[in-house]
């Protein structure tokens, strides 16, 4: 089967939505999701959107406030670029009908009368939100905008596998390497379809899911970082996984954040024998940024021993909490927990991938008509460490960005190539399934031991071991038997580990979120790791 677009969205999330949007008007788009369509982190996002919006606060606080927490390798022109497009992506979203929390009192000076909250490292209150679940409306608003488009086509319960090359097509093409849209497992049908298109966008957010404990939902498996890796692109910085500091900790919660935001309104962190443990790590205590208080935590359970710390709201008004937080003390009040009485069992999880696949400003990739948008792609934003709040803004930017580039070129770019079907004719059905969910299983529990919070590189070289031996034994399967979801995900996530470790392995200092008892330091100088693909080196050397 082979369906043909003007451009091809693999993910449906903040970002690739408001690419899809923007492109709607003028192009027919295809929109992926390998699950539902709010299958990814942007439905599960608590605090909310980074802008600048008061005339209090400025842009140069939001840069450097930036700056200091991407510890010396934010890219400053990425910075200002997102920072300043800002306010402008917030409307964006409340013309399109997302309802942001109100003051309750009367608007300020200026006018202004959305509540904004702070979160660790804004030196401003300047977090736009709806209550604590500001990504289920966000993402509600853009699905049912993308829904009435009838220039869009959502595809859900489609998994792209790889993106379509020159190499994949029937004839040679006449034009250097560029991407022709996706391969893509129809998952209720079964089969591999063909999606050509002009112009590719991955979106398909992180790979938090790598690690054995994540805030994030199932989907964030790094699927497009590995595609985008395989058909030649250069991935940056892919060492700083950033973990939360406060996720929930109860054998009943499979993955619940309780949002920085929390913080931000005035609770507390507490050690086992309940003393406020980040006065002795952080002039800032709870609010220094997320990489300081997650290693905080982890030397407080490695040091008493305990299994959590405790994050301890009771202080404040139950009313003021409540309407505050009413999805955390609703879901903890279901688990025995009332947050207005006790505290909070929290220990940090894998959460946000700062690095990922290199783009330009215009959200292009290494490969010419692929581009990368959201959680996936490294656009300098985040240096060592992201910002609380600064995800949501990226995508809403960079997904703009991406559709704005794709129409500006559209009468420069040939229509899409004729790619060769999938072929399967090799390939059987699966003989031994428990070699997928062993390794998936085995992959993220090396992944959180060894390549976690705390590095070495003996730690890191037990990783690298245990990398190259999956590697080997997924690729085999892969070669052998017929596509299935876990699969497909589990070949992207080595691929994704693969590039993690090695990218650590490069860093010989301990820099934002990358710390390694090894080499504590931080270098004078800050430098990115880059990956380039096997590929591209040779043909630069060729070149
Ligand atoms: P996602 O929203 O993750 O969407 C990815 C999409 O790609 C999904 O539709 C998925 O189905 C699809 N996909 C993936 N692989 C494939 C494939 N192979 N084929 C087809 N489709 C595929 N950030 C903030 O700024 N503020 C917050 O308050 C905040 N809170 C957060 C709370 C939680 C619990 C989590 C997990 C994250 C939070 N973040 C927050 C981070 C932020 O939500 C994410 O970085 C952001 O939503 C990523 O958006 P995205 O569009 O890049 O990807
Ligand atoms: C949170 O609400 O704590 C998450 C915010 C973020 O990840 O940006």
């Amino acid at each position: 089967m082979r369906r043909t677009y003007d451009v091809v969205i693999v993910g449906s999330g903040a970002a690739g939505l408001t690419a899809a949007l923007k492109l709607a008007p003028h192009m027919r788009v295809a929109v992926l999701s390998k699950g539902s369509m709010s299958g990814g982190s942007t439905r599960w996002a608590q605090g909310g959107i980074a802008a600048v919006l008061e005339a209090t606060d400025s842009i140069q606080s939001h840069i450097d406030d930036t700056l200091v927490a991407g510890a010396g390798l934010c890219d400053e022109d990425a910075v200002r670029y997102v920072v300043e497009r800002g306010k402008k992506a917030i409307q964006g979203l409340i013309d399109l009908g997302v309802e942001f929390d109100r003051l309750a009192a009367a608007p300020k000076e200026d006018g202004y009368d959305y509540h904004l909250t702070r979160e660790g490292g804004h030196s401003h209150r300047r977090i736009i939100h709806a209550a604590d679940a500001t990504g289920k409306a966000v993402q509600k608003t853009l699905n049912s905008r993308v829904m009435e488009e009838p220039n869009i086509d959502v595809y859900e319960h489609h998994v792209a596998i790889d993106v379509i090359t020159n190499r994949h097509l029937k004839h040679k093409a006449a034009y250097t390497d560029q991407a022709h849209g996706a391969y893509v497992l129809n998952m209720k049908k079964g089969r591999v379809e063909t999606f050509s298109a002009r112009a590719t966008i991955i979106a398909t957010g992180g790979a938090s899911r790598v690690y054995l404990y994540s805030s994030n939902p199932d989907a964030s498996t790094g699927d497009g970082i590995a595609m985008a890796w395989r058909s030649g692109c250069r991935v940056t910085n892919l060492e700083f996984n950033q973990f939360h500091p406060t996720c929930l900790f109860h054998p009943d919660a499979k993955t619940f954040l309780i949002t920085e935001a929390m913080r931000g309104e005035g609770a507390y962190l507490r050690g086992v024998d309940g003393d406020r443990f980040m006065l002795r790590y952080d002039d800032r205590a709870e609010l220094a940024p997320r990489d300081i208080v997650a290693r905080a935590i982890d030397n407080e359970m490695k040091r008493t021993g305990a299994d959590n710390v405790w994050l301890d709201i009771t202080h404040k008004d139950a009313d003021f909490v409540i309407s505050h937080f009413p999805n955390i003390y609703r879901h903890c009040l279901k688990l025995g927990i009332d947050i207005t009485a006790d505290h909070i069992p929290v220990v940090p999880a894998a959460h946000y991938t700062c690095g990922g696949i290199n783009v330009d400003p215009h959200a292009r990739t290494d490969l010419d008509q692929l581009y990368a948008i959201g959680e996936c792609a490294h656009t300098g934003l985040h240096g060592a460490n992201r910002m609380a709040s600064n995800s949501l803004l990226e995508c809403l930017v960079t997904g703009d960005a991406a559709a704005e580039d794709i129409l500006a070129r559209q009468d420069n770019c040939p229509p899409a190539a004729i790619a060769r079907d999938w072929d399967e004719s090799k390939v059987t059905d699966s003989d031994e399934e428990v070699v997928v969910s062993h390794n998936w299983k085995e992959l993220r529990r090396f992944m959180w031991d060894y390549v976690g919070i705390v590095r070495t590189d003996k730690r890191l070289a037990r990783a690298k071991r245990r990398v190259d031996l999956l590697a080997g034994e997924i690729q085999e399967y892969y070669g052998n038997f017929r596509v299935t979801p876990d699969l497909l995900e589990l070949r992207n996530l080595v691929t994704v580990a693969d590039l993690i470790v090695r990218s650590a392995q490069q860093r010989k200092e301990s820099r934002g979120l990358h710390y390694t008892a090894d080499y504590p330091a931080l270098l004078d100088e800050a430098g990115d790791t880059t990956l380039v693909p096997f590929s591209r080196a040779v043909s630069e050397r060729v070149e």
